[in-house]
């Protein structure tokens, strides 16, 4: 008869050591977060090991975001990826984090045709993905939806100035309202504030801009390419830690070489193999 081993053979259960009680981010943390004058930080995340790292870290919002169409499934944009897609790597994100609110990133075509149907959609990432809340894309035309999603227990989170669902429409990635146009940029803003989102993110909107609108809103604003002003800050991780490679945006700070440290345990495993230096006692029954 074998004996048990000591350690599960692969990875499993959570990747940080239970601990006390962490009291969780609420929405009206980052609420009161803007009142105090303080920043918080959001990173997406779309597995449990980086997940749980990142909520470790102290980043107070995970967001699963379609992003996860170019950062998980390979496509060129986040346009192909679909519900049933990300519900698993939301709920994977949602069972590994205890402190992080964790946001369910509704994707292309699944919220833009009706309230109604950004409802259904909303409530299969809070029941099947186990999200704490929502983000959609849009500003003025999404009211509806907004409304709808609050009204029905549902916390949004709005994404404001690029928009990367719309690309096509918008004529490619493209600052959002520079000069006159800052103020439809406002508009949108003060709109999916009215309808009742929590926070609402501008994504490449120049800096005195969302220096305006942070000002002028209530509630939290979060910026990705929308310089230093807004109350909080989201990168994409696998930019922000250099595991993608190749030209990134400008608004993109490299914080490490992740894959230079994953391209160099490849191959020193691999050569390790190779000259049958691994396995060695200490790895062999
Ligand atoms: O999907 C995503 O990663 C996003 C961020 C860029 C805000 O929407």
């Amino acid at each position: 008869m074998s004996t048990p081993e000591e350690t599960a053979p692969y990875g499993t259960g959570p990747a940080t050591t239970p601990a006390a009680p962490t009291k969780r981010i609420r929405t009206h943390h980052l609420r009161e977060m803007k009142e105090r004058g303080e920043r918080f930080s959001m990173l997406t995340a779309y597995e449990q090991y980086a997940a749980a790292t990142f909520d470790e870290a102290g980043i107070e919002v995970l967001l699963v975001g379609d992003s996860a169409s170019n950062n998980v499934y390979g496509n060129e944009t986040s346009l192909p990826v679909t519900v049933d897609e990300l519900i698993p790597l939301t709920r994977a994100v949602s069972r590994s984090v205890r402190r992080a609110l964790v946001v369910g990133d509704l994707p292309f075509g699944s919220y833009q045709a009706s309230a109604e149907q950004a409802y259904l959609t909303a409530v299969r990432f809070m029941k099947e993905g186990g999200a704490h809340c929502v983000k959609l894309e849009g500003g003025v035309e999404m009211a509806p939806q907004i409304e709808k999603l609050t009204q029905g227990g549902i916390p949004v989170m709005a994404h404001i100035g690029f928009t990367p669902q719309s690309e096509h429409t918008l004529g490619g990635y493209r600052v959002q309202g520079r000069g006159e146009t800052g103020d439809r940029v406002l508009d949108d803003a003060l709109a999916v504030q009215e309808a009742g989102a929590f926070a609402v993110v501008m994504e490449m909107v120049p800096g005195d801009t969302a220096a305006r609108i942070t000002k002028e809103l209530a509630i939290p604003t979060i910026g990705i390419g929308a310089g230093p002003d807004c109350d909080g800050q989201v990168l994409v991780w696998q930019d922000a830690f250099g595991l993608r490679q190749g030209r990134m945006a400008r608004f993109v700070k490299q914080y490490a070489d992740v894959h230079a440290v994953l391209l160099q345990a490849a191959r020193d495993f691999d050569a390790d193999v190779k000259a049958g230096t691994f396995p060695g006692p200490e790895h062999t029954f």
